[in-house]
């Protein structure tokens, strides 16, 4: 068992890279699931904070460490919410980033303004090698525009404008994202959380 090192549950290369960045200042070894051993997860549900947490605890029970794992996804308005939870696979299988960008700009295109109020949504959650759970959750607001824009990101970035900005998440670089994100801010509702659960386990020995 390794108390010193917390991985980062997740296949999903773009949220692993933010995950390290929200979590540089933690002392702890961060690491990901290439360096730590793969990992069985079971089958995703459709609520974020159930998924979050069985991630993290089949990471932390199959590894032995702490683990950190995140479930999130794009609300809709005019989708009624959807994808939601469902996210990764909305449009079907085989369909890469850009594709359900698209097909989900094609939902929308004969649909009002209103109906491209969105929110990113974040459920962060963290288990101890001892399978204790703490879990947090963050959200961002926004709208889904007509076309995509910006390079930066993944995922659904590019047609997404946070409120108060003229530009999509994909135009903020990795900081100013990481600063509004609804990942950004679960984990800042997290980090004193992984201090806390830390400094108990090493007083317990
Ligand atoms: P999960 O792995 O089931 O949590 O799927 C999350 C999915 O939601 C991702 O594959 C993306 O499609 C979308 N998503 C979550 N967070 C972001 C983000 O920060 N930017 C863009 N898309 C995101």
């Amino acid at each position: 068992m390794s108390r010193n090192r917390l991985v980062l549950a997740s296949s999903n290369a773009g949220k692993r890279r933010e995950l390290k960045a929200l979590l540089a200042d933690v002392s702890i070894e961060v690491v990901s699931l290439d360096e730590a051993g793969p990992v069985q997860f079971p089958e995703e549900g459709e609520e974020y904070l159930a998924n979050a947490v069985e991630k993290a605890r089949a990471a932390a029970n199959q590894l032995g460490c702490w683990a950190i794992a995140d479930d999130s996804g794009l609300e809709v308005e005019g989708l009624g919410g959807a994808p939601g939870p469902l996210s990764a696979r909305y449009g079907g299988p085989g369909l890469d980033d850009a594709a359900r960008a698209a097909y989900l700009l094609e939902a929308l295109a004969l649909r009002s303004n209103a109906s491209r109020k969105a929110r990113f949504v974040c459920v962060a959650a963290l288990v101890s090698p001892e399978g204790q759970v703490k879990s947090a959750r963050g959200e961002c607001p926004g709208r889904i525009l007509v076309a995509p824009k910006g390079i930066h990101g993944f995922g659904y970035d590019p047609i997404f404008e946070p409120d108060g900005f003229s530009v999509s998440m994909a135009e903020l670089s990795s900081s100013e994202k990481d600063l509004l994100s609804h990942r950004g801010v679960a984990l800042a509702a997290l980090r004193p959380e992984i201090v806390k659960m830390q400094n108990q386990g090493d007083d317990g020995g």
